[in-house]
């Protein structure tokens, strides 16, 4: 044995183990193991990763085999030994290895291999930081170690350090990658994944979560085949179509059983996770930053680091997988004074009134929620510059007094004496060519010289790979933050890129440019979220545009989807639930028929969805009647004496809404002392047949009481044989039921 650290802490069991002869390195999460060993002439192999298993010397599982003579030997290894058979660590481009790569570089000479071989190992206590990228992080008291192997490549003499960390209170293991130039000239990375995994045979899905713009999240499950396939985006955030995030799921895991791999990349621009099965059924998953029109210039000296990527095996299924992202997103992701805290319900103005308000319009609607118990009023978008449509002023953070009829500070205090707090629009990363900004500053934004830029919804990008953009948007923010009492902040992000250059990087570095600009957007939001730490920030993109893990980082909440009707919300909400936890999740009620959809939804549907997440209305209150006023009064008493749930409980999905005309999930205090069931049916049966829901996550030796019925029920009972959900009164009805500790 070379080197042991075991640490028992948290309840988790976590080690890494060191052996000698072969070198093997095991990482033992509690509920899973990592095994790799070296091969061969120095070759990182991927031995193991999978439920829990006893030792580390499994180096059996990469058996070599012959195979016939097509394929390349790397110089000075056996005959047998074929690093494109083997199932590679972290594998590089050039080399005999022909499958997609994890790095490739190419330096001055066109030398373009990269050919990594082991180097050394270091095991460190607790979490090393990587700057400028978020990143889970460990608060006071949680244990983790990271085993941190060093590949080179001798010719460039560049050294890769692969990152592993174990948490004590988690099973996820967090990887990322850095690479650094130790050699004398320049290299261009043209690649460079965060992690990289190997899996054997070819019988697996890809789960993962596609969508557009209203319509996020949506799962979908399909065969891994021989062949590349890949989650992607190339628009310069996470974006609608794919989310960073994937699973890897044995063909019988579901959501109660069997195994998956979740990966989840801490990262919100053009990102890549890829698949690949091999010749002979070898599958590898890389996960990074996008390689299209990436490349980096890495000088002598310097270093690149990859964003996060966190893997979290559950041989429990997809519901298990979803709590363990949901706990360490929740308490070692987020961040800031509202990480932990209940959120306030609020009433956003952006569907009741669109550009079309003043004060007097704001305050009648902001009085009016007050009376329902909303204790936020949002004003959206439209209170700056000549901002009347979407036409103009995006960078003139001036507060349109004229439109208003009073200042921003009056407006504020006008609402807070309705009893609400005040929250207020920006969308910083813009500039609308119709604006003083952009008439000042045209070479702010980013674009290529000799070309007409592509606009979307009429406006131009900042350039925010430039310190003097971000100095000015970090300016313009704070000014209008401190100049009035603004508890809450909606970011939001509208369009993707086109044309993506930059006035100040020199055409050597136009593959820099992407990833330059989440940098930037990075630092600004750490200048300003840390200059506010009394601000609830909300990220947005057109809804969930750029709802990622790299965000959360920043900004507790994301604005989840633009469309609130409550039938596709179950179909978007259930995706989400995948891998963010619930109260990152917005979720407003909103007016029928639906602005998006055109559905007409019962109020209490409405509700009873929106519940789910951190909770809000986004309707013009004063048109509610005043049945209906009383119906959101009741609502938002439900909700808050039921939301700290929403942060701290466990929440388990029942029935899915893909495919099907019903859907139920629960959420369940960490105490298990209360839970709550929504159950909503889409289209009404006549003579409905039953539905019967088993509950989960319940204590089975406690006694639960219905708060509706007043009926008490074992959790043993609840959970083996259900309970019959009650037949509808009408398409898209639903039920929420609580059930408390007796
Ligand atoms: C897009 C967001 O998703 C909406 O909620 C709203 O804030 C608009 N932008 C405002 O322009």
């Amino acid at each position: 044995m070379y080197a042991k650290n075991n640490k028992t802490l948290g309840g988790n069991k976590m080690a890494i183990t060191v052996l000698k002869d072969p070198m093997i390195f095991k990482i033992d999460t509690g509920n899973a193991s990592y095994v790799m060993a070296v091969m061969g002439q120095g070759h990182l192999i991927h031995l193991y990763y999978g439920a829990a298993i006893d030792g580390a010397r499994v180096e059996y599982l990469a058996a070599e085999r012959g195979r016939a003579s097509f394929w390349a030997i790397p110089a000075g290894d056996e005959d047998s030994f074929s690093t494109d058979v083997m199932p590679m660590e972290y594998a590089g481009q050039g080399t005999a290895d022909l499958r997609p790569a994890a790095v490739a570089t190419v330096d001055a000479d066109g030398d373009n291999v990269t050919d990594l071989r082991y180097f050394g190992y270091e095991i460190l206590e607790g979490k090393p930081d990587n700057p400028g990228l978020p990143h889970t992080y460990l608060n006071q008291g949680d244990g983790a170690q990271t085993l941190k192997i060093t590949l080179r490549d001798a010719v460039k003499d560049l050294y890769v350090d692969l990152y592993y960390t174990a948490f004590d209170f988690s099973g996820a293991i967090a990887r990322w990658t850095v690479v650094r130039n130790a050699g004398a000239q320049a290299v261009d990375l043209t690649r460079v994944m965060s992690a990289s995994l190997q899996f054997p045979g070819k019988d697996y899905d890809l789960i993962h979560l596609h969508g557009a713009w209203a319509r996020e999240f949506h799962v979908e499950r399909t065969p891994i085949a021989h062949t590349t396939q890949a989650v992607s985006s190339f628009r310069g955030s996470s974006s609608h179509l794919h989310n960073p995030f994937a699973v890897i799921a044995a063909k019988d895991a579901d959501e109660d059983a069997g195994e998956v791999y979740g990966v989840s990349l801490i990262y919100s621009s053009n990102f890549l996770i890829e698949t690949d099965v091999d010749a002979f059924d070898g599958l590898r998953l890389n996960a990074g930053i996008n390689d299209r029109a990436f490349c980096w210039r890495l000088e002598p000296g310097a270093s690149f680091a990859t964003p996060e990527a966190v893997l979290v095996f559950s041989d429990q299924g997809l519901g298990e997988m979803s709590r363990a992202y949901h706990k360490l997103y929740q308490r070692n992701l987020a961040r800031g004074k509202y990480r932990d805290q209940p959120r306030p319900v609020l009433l956003n103005s952006w569907e009741g009134v669109y550009f079309d308000f003043n004060a007097e319009k704001i305050l009648r609607m902001a009085k009016s929620a007050a009376q329902t118990g909303i204790e936020l009023f949002v004003l959206d978008d439209g209170w700056f510059g000549k901002r009347d449509n979407d036409l103009c002023a995006l960078g003139d953070w001036v507060v349109n007094e004229k439109k208003l009829g009073c200042t921003l500070h009056d407006l504020v205090e006008g609402v807070k004496a309705t009893g609400m707090d005040f929250g207020l629009w920006f969308e910083p990363e813009m500039i609308s060519p119709d604006s003083d900004l952009y008439r000042a500053h045209p070479t702010w934004c980013l674009h290529q010289k000799k070309r007409a830029p592509s606009l979307g919804r009429h406006q131009l990008i900042l350039d925010l790979t430039r310190k003097d953009v971000q100095d000015y948007v970090v300016e313009a923010v704070s000014r209008v933050l401190s100049s009035a009492d603004i508890r809450y902040v909606k970011w939001d992000m509208n369009r993707n890129m086109a044309e993506v250059g930059s006035a100040c990087l020199p055409p050597e570095r136009i593959g820099e440019v992407y990833h330059r600009y989440i940098l930037g957007v990075y630092s600004v939001m750490e200048r300003v979220t840390s200059a506010f730490p009394n601000v609830l920030f909300e990220s947005c993109s057109g809804g969930g545009g750029r709802f990622d893990a790299g965000i959360l980082y920043y900004m507790p909440q994301n604005w989840t989807s633009d469309d609130s009707d409550a039938i596709e919300r179950l179909n978007i909400q259930y995706g989400c639930s995948m891998v963010y936890p619930p109260s990152a999740m917005t979720c407003h009620v909103s007016a029928v028929p639906n602005h998006q959809v055109a559905r007409v939804t019962p109020l209490n549907t409405r509700g009873n969805v929106a519940m789910q997440g951190s909770f809000g209305y986004e309707l013009d209150m004063t048109k509610l009647t005043p049945e209906e006023k009383e119906e959101v009064a009741a609502q938002v008493e439900e909700y808050k004496r039921y939301r700290d749930l929403v942060i701290t409980g466990s929440q388990y999905r029942l029935i899915s809404p893909v495919n099907s005309n019903e859907c139920a999930f629960m959420t369940v205090s960490a105490d298990r002392s209360t839970a709550i069931l929504t159950y909503v049916k889409k289209l009404n049966d006549p003579n409905p047949p039953v539905t019967r829901v088993r509950l989960k996550g319940l204590d089975p030796d406690a006694q639960y009481r219905g708060v509706a019925d007043g009926k008490v029920y074992s959790g043993r009972t609840l959970m083996n044989a259900g309970l019959n959900m009650p037949a509808m009164r009408a398409d898209f009805d639903s039920v929420r039921m609580v059930f408390e500790r007796v």
